[in-house]
């Protein structure tokens, strides 16, 4: 029999190898289960055995005590700042005045993503996380190292490496996690964060390290000190050895020889910056050699061997000319500031969300008043602050009948949204009709906008199921609509009837129920009848669904129109089971698949149901495991992983093929 230390370093090593694999590679192995349990069974015994409990230990990332305030430190060379170019001109400048000073020698530049977020220093001491400081005025920082534990993808030790190190990056939160938290911030009553860099911020620079842990941070590395000073003698060699070293280092990031691959590569991001997960401000170009960079050197404030490209500005100044509410598809009044047309980044916008009423008590927002609005990836433009009260502003005030139908409005108790209770609402409904269609849930090609309001205002439909009853005819009645497009469109309809269960319940409107939440409740109960009757506390199983989100579930299906929708949808033949197993068998048993890119016909939905239907595996991310990455246009970094891990790269016909 092992000993209790042996059994424990065992289980440390290994949840370190499955953290590293998760929060840093993206490409985890085992099942998040499988992950809990061996965490688990590691405290049990470091519970029984208190004196082998060490600092570095997985269990140490969560449980570190709130603290009465920050500890300043000074770093030990200082973190500076960046000057910055704006547009081509500018970026020309730097590169003629650092050639100029370099007398023409040879020099090659790294290019890498400017990320949005907090800059943060990590001392390792002996190999193992020893103090986390925030950049603070750059000389001297705050000590957040119990909350940096919290975040995976800063090891707690090295892989190999003991040396005392320091690595500087940026943590950020994803746009996603973002939404995320603000939405559980709406549920909460709580105020939303402007921006991911704020939240981030807001989420290191707390006294209780619980709160850092519930944030879905992520530490990306740029740079690499012993002492002060860079340990390579290249920033690429930098980036490479971060990367070997066990942390995250981001995989947009190219060594430029000339001038013109360097522009290319800024004008690439400053493009595609809205495919990103999380939000960038620019390019950060360096001068690749250490040994130039200090032939350059610094003035007061920043080095001259650097510089931020920054992208164009998506914060433009206007004004609220009205401020009016529409009606969500779970009743949800969100005010909406109409305002005056301006252009930010390159698109008109003339309105901007304020999200609910407790958002515009923290902006204090009026009509009349002059604006900061904000376009940042893929989220509606949002009011950032009020630069300038107008001069006749005035106040809004959230209507008390719904303004679309009359109906009774309600603000429950601990939510941020007020309600239209009427599920028959006509506002509601034409909203719950384009999410239906919508892809990701029941896809249906061809019932935009216009469409869906045709379709409720001429009575054809009034309850989702009747989209299911369309007929050639009605269709044909309406605007623009010919006997083809209208063939087409109730093909596309008959096609969505075989939407698996996931989709059907995302597609029911139950707030706060979405993709990702549906995904796990119909993994957790397999069947929409089982999750109509159970209860909050059953409903609770499922993963991410905590008492607020189970208390909505109940009431939506305690709503008599509701079950009513729902055999509504039974006698439309809809499949409401779903078994969360994969197939045992069929062509692709036993084979992982990566989608990266466009495909040529197949969406991606498509392909990953054709996938899963042969018996196959379809997962997000690319790692030694995975046996086919299927490639179309516009691969993203998932195909270089795919070329640098030697893993086998099909286009959509060989995926076809394969599945006969
Ligand atoms: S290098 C002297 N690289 O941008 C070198 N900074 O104004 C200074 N940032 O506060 C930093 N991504 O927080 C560098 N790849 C990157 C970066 C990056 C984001 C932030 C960093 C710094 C600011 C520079």
């Amino acid at each position: 029999m092992s000993s209790p230390a042996k059994k424990i370093e065992e289980l440390r090593e290994k949840l370190r190898h499955h953290e590293y694999l998760y929060y840093v590679l993206d490409a985890p192995e085992i099942s998040d289960t499988e992950y809990d349990a061996m965490m688990r069974e590691l405290k049990a015994l470091e519970d029984a055995h208190p004196e082998l409990v060490t600092e570095d230990s997985p269990t140490r990332r969560v449980g570190g005590k709130p603290r009465e305030g920050f500890v300043k430190i000074a770093h030990s060379s200082p973190m500076l700042s960046l000057d910055s170019a704006l547009g081509e001109a500018e970026l020309r400048e730097f590169d003629r005045r650092v050639r100029g000073l370099l007398r023409g020698e040879s020099l090659a530049y790294v290019a890498e993503l400017k990320l949005d977020g907090l800059s943060l220093a990590v001392h390792y001491r002996d190999g193992r996380l020893a103090q986390a400081l925030t950049r603070g005025d750059g000389v001297i920082g705050e000590e957040v190292t119990e909350n940096a534990r919290t975040i995976r993808s800063i090891p707690m030790r090295l892989k190999s490496k003991r040396e005392d190190w320091e690595v500087r990056g940026e943590v950020v939160l994803t746009r996603r996690a973002f939404e995320r938290l603000n939405a559980e911030r709406d549920a909460a009553g709580l105020p939303r964060f402007a921006n991911p860099r704020n939240a981030a911020a807001g989420s290191i620079r707390v006294l209780d390290p619980a709160i850092t842990a519930s944030r879905q941070l992520e530490y990306f590395t740029y740079s690499l000190l012993a002492n002060g000073a860079p340990v390579c003698a290249t920033q690429w060699e930098a980036l490479e050895t971060l990367n070997e070293a066990g942390f995250k280092v981001n995989l947009k990031r190219k060594l430029c020889k000339d001038f013109e691959t360097l522009l290319a590569f800024c004008q690439e991001w400053e493009e595609k910056r809205d495919s990103l997960p999380y939000e960038i401000d620019g390019v950060v170009v360096k001068v690749d050699s250490v040994e130039q960079q200090n032939r350059l050197g610094w003035t007061a404030k920043a080095p001259r061997w650097a510089i931020a490209y920054k992208f164009a500005a998506r914060q433009e100044q206007t004004v609220v000319e009205n401020i009016e509410v529409q009606v969500g598809r779970t009743g949800a009044l969100t005010p909406v500031a109409f305002l005056r047309p301006v252009k930010v980044g390159g698109v008109t916008v003339s309105r901007a969300t304020l999200h609910n009423e407790d958002e515009i008590g923290r902006l204090g927002v009026r009509i009349g008043d002059t604006v900061l609005i904000e376009r940042s990836g893929d989220v509606i433009p949002k009011v950032v602050r009020v630069v300038k009260e107008g001069d006749q502003r005035k106040a809004f005030s959230m209507p008390d009948k719904c303004p679309v139908c009359g109906g009774a409005v309600v603000r429950v108790e601990g939510e941020a949204a007020s309600r239209c209770v009427n599920t028959n609402c006509p506002a509601r409904l034409k909203a719950s009709v384009l999410h239906v269609t919508a892809r990701g849930v029941m896809d249906i090609d061809g019932m935009g906008d216009a469409l869906v309001e045709q379709l409720v205002d001429h009575g054809l439909v009034r309850n989702v199921a009747d989209i299911y009853r369309l007929n050639p005819e009605q269709l044909m009645e309406l605007e623009r609509m010919g006997r083809k497009s209208a063939e087409k469109l109730l093909a596309n309809i008959e096609a969505s009837r075989r939407a698996p269960l996931p989709r059907i319940l995302n597609g029911l409107s139950i707030p706060f129920v979405g993709e990702r939440t549906a995904q796990f409740l119909a993994e957790e109960f397999g069947d929409l009848d089982k999750i109509a009757a159970a209860s909050e506390e059953e409903l609770q199983r499922a993963e991410e669904v905590g008492p607020k989100v189970a208390q909505s579930i109940r009431r939506f299906f305690d709503d008599a129109r509701n079950r009513d929708l729902v055999e509504r949808l039974r006698k439309e033949g809809f499949n409401f089971k779903y078994a969360a197993k994969r197939k045992a068998s069929g062509p692709l048993h036993g084979l992982t698949f990566v989608l990266t890119g466009t495909l040529p016909t197949l969406a991606r939905d498509d392909a990953k149901e054709r996938i899963e239907s042969a018996g196959g595996k379809v997962v997000s991310s690319v790692s030694r495991k995975t046996d086919y990455v299927v490639a179309g246009s516009d691969p993203g970094s998932k195909l270089d992983k795919a070329n640098t891990l030697g893993v086998k790269v099909i286009d959509e016909a060989r995926l076809l093929d394969m599945i006969g």
